[in-house]
């Protein structure tokens, strides 16, 4: 146990950060806007979508984790439908969807080797939550996706194609605060390079966290996972193998915001459809 200048002691745990939802989701979704997210898949739905007669109503959140979007897309008549391979983030995502009144579907398993038989119009993931450590495994959860939704049908991937190359390799860092009532989290998010050729890279997401209500010590929450880098073309290319075929890059989740493809962004989303 170190002991922080302050006086108060950091002690690192030997639980995963997503094995702690509660503070996984107010570290990363306290005070987003939710519904620009939202209006921004349902917008590209409607406009690059060729689902038949209105569709299934049904949208997919691949790694859901706690399914932030769920009530939002509920709301507005959509069947929210989570996919992860954590369940403590699954129960949590049923917390929270039964506490505004609505009851989703979840499924707990891997995005790599799935079929969700009753079909999507729309299908999505964020915050580059595809985990593939090859292009193989890249292209195996493609197909799954692809078997999921309807013909016609979208999916939209959040910051899994790189849309910028400067810094790729170095180590990136995030820092931020959040602080929510008796609970303070200092996060931090890094990448570090594994290796060049295969393109492989550790993403650790770190969440320090003072919870009054328990004790005034800092509890350190880890999470790491290995990431295949895909480039832009490389995409392109990997799409050959699959029923997608590609719609286009936006900046961020605004339909009309311009991709400067000579800056990049960090922010690059991948729409997708199937054939
Ligand atoms: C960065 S979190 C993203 C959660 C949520 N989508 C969000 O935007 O905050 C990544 C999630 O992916 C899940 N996950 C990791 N590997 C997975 C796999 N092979 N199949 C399905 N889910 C997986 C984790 O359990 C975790 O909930």
């Amino acid at each position: 146990m170190a002991k922080l200048r302050s006086g108060v002691s950091s002690v690192v745990s030997s639980v995963a950060a997503y094995d702690v939802p509660h503070y996984y989701e107010l570290a990363l979704w306290h005070g987003a806007d939710l519904d620009k997210i939202i209006s921004f898949l349902l917008d590209v739905l409607k406009v690059h979508g060729r689902v038949q007669r209105g569709g299934t109503g049904r949208v997919l959140e691949l790694a859901c984790g706690n399914s932030a979007l769920a009530s939002g897309f509920m709301k507005r008549g959509f069947q929210f439908v989570g996919l992860d391979l954590n369940e403590k983030m699954l129960e949590l995502s049923l917390l929270r969807t039964r506490e505004a009144g609505h009851e989703i579907e979840v499924h707990h398993k891997d995005m790599k080797s799935f079929i969700i038989e009753k079909k999507c119009d729309l299908a999505f993931v964020m915050f580059n939550s595809v985990y593939r450590e090859s292009n193989d495994e890249f292209v195996a959860h493609l197909k799954c996706v692809s078997s999921s939704l309807v013909p016609g049908g979208l999916y939209v991937l959040h910051m899994v194609v790189e849309g910028t190359h400067d810094d790729v390799y170095t180590t990136k860092n995030f820092k931020w605060k959040v602080k929510s009532g008796p609970v303070s989290i200092k996060a931090e998010f890094h990448r570090d390079v594994l290796d060049y050729v295969a393109q492989l890279r550790r993403e650790t997401l770190q969440l320090r966290v003072v919870d009054k209500l328990k004790s005034s010590d800092e509890v350190i929450f880890t999470e790491s996972s290995v990431d295949k880098v895909i480039y832009p073309q490389e995409f392109l290319m990997l799409l050959g193998s699959t029923d997608f075929e590609f719609v286009g890059w936006f900046n961020g989740f605004d339909l009309l915001a311009t991709l400067d493809s000579t800056v990049g962004t960090d922010y690059l989303v991948a729409v997708i459809r199937k054939k």
